[in-house]
């Protein structure tokens, strides 16, 4: 099947207390471990394209291989969107060069500026059936020091998500309750994400779609592994996989960021790969290997986001 928008994925996730996994992709062994995972368990998924990833690779060698996917997914319902687009220009880059969902990161900017540029972004996005997901609030972790008053300055501000909403039309709203990007979260607190005012997001908007970024777990076996092959990795911390499957079952988060994870995965195997034979150099020694730990990586998310088996109820609504 062609590419698919979010639309009916994340009606589905939000009535059946599920999330899909949108997962950052970079070259051809991540798109491909990332596919294996999601087509042997059955499940949606979100690839998704950063400004970084898109300079990197070069965005037409990422969309053949999306492609390639597509094709050979068996009918898995795929979305191609574009991770923390930081510009109306490079979201409209993206929705003319074929994605079928862009997301508009105005999150630093004042209130009515962020609602001024995501609408900008949405009217040309919806105009050519591109879902948008905009971001109200900075995420950051749930620090001690940060004292209360100070969080309403940074965290997703419930008083003001309607509105945001009503005014922008974005299609999903990524919230910040206390989860951050990167292997070193919560560095100076317990893992801790503030439920109570997702809670409160959720009764403002009642039925949007919500998202969440800076969602890896940074699993410590791949910690481990990375540490024991030579890596540096002193206080590696993610948030805990019990929180996320919480976030994503019972909140009506219907789409959950993973990126740090892979490249955990991917790190930490190739460094055992190097560090075990030194004589190796055939590339296909090591990133086939790197990819069966993505692949894995991707099996652990989609149970834990108890999105297994939700393709064909995505495939059949979208056909509808
Ligand atoms: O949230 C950011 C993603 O992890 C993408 O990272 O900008 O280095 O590609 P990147
Ligand atoms: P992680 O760094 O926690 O994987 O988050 C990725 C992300 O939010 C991409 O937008
Ligand atoms: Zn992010």
């Amino acid at each position: 099947m062609p590419l698919v928008t979010t639309r009916e994925m994340f009606k589905l996730a939000y009535a059946g207390g599920f999330a899909v996994g949108a997962f950052n992709v970079n070259n051809m062994e991540i798109i491909q471990g990332i596919v294996d995972g999601c087509k042997d368990d059955n499940a949606p998924l979100i690839l998704q394209i950063s400004k970084g990833a898109r300079q990197y690779a070069n965005v037409k060698y990422l969309r053949k291989l999306i492609d390639a996917a597509l094709e050979t997914s068996g009918d898995l319902p795929i979305v191609m969107h574009l991770d923390h687009g930081d510009s109306f220009e490079l979201c409209k880059a993206c929705v003319d060069d074929g994605f079928t969902s862009v997301m508009i990161d105005a999150s630093h900017l004042p209130f009515a500026e962020n609602i001024a540029l995501t609408r900008k972004v949405v009217e040309y996005a919806h105009a050519r059936g591109v879902t948008v997901e905009a971001e109200l609030g900075k995420l950051a972790g749930e620090e001690e020091h940060v004292k209360v008053d100070e969080r309403d300055a940074v965290y997703t501000n419930p008083a003001q998500a309607a509105e945001f909403v009503g005014k922008s039309g974005c299609d999903s709203l990524a919230v910040a309750i206390g989860t951050s990007h990167g292997a070193y979260k919560f560095s100076t607190s317990e893992p801790k994400l503030n439920f109570d005012r997702l809670a409160a997001i959720q009764k403002a908007i009642p039925g949007v779609p919500m998202v969440l970024h800076g969602a890896s777990s940074v699993p410590q076996d791949l910690v481990a592994k990375c540490v024991q092959f030579g890596g540096q990795m002193k206080g590696a911390q993610g948030v805990p996989e019990a929180m996320m499957h919480k976030a994503a079952t019972e909140f009506g988060i219907c789409k959950i960021n993973i990126d740090t994870d892979l490249r955990l995965a991917m790190t930490a195997s190739i460094r055992e790969v190097f560090a075990t034979n030194p004589k190796e150099f055939d590339p296909r020694k090591y990133l086939g290997p790197a990819r069966d730990a993505i692949k894995t990586v991707v099996k652990r998310k989609i149970q834990m986001l108890n999105c297994a088996g939700k393709a064909d109820a995505v495939r059949a609504a979208v056909k509808n």
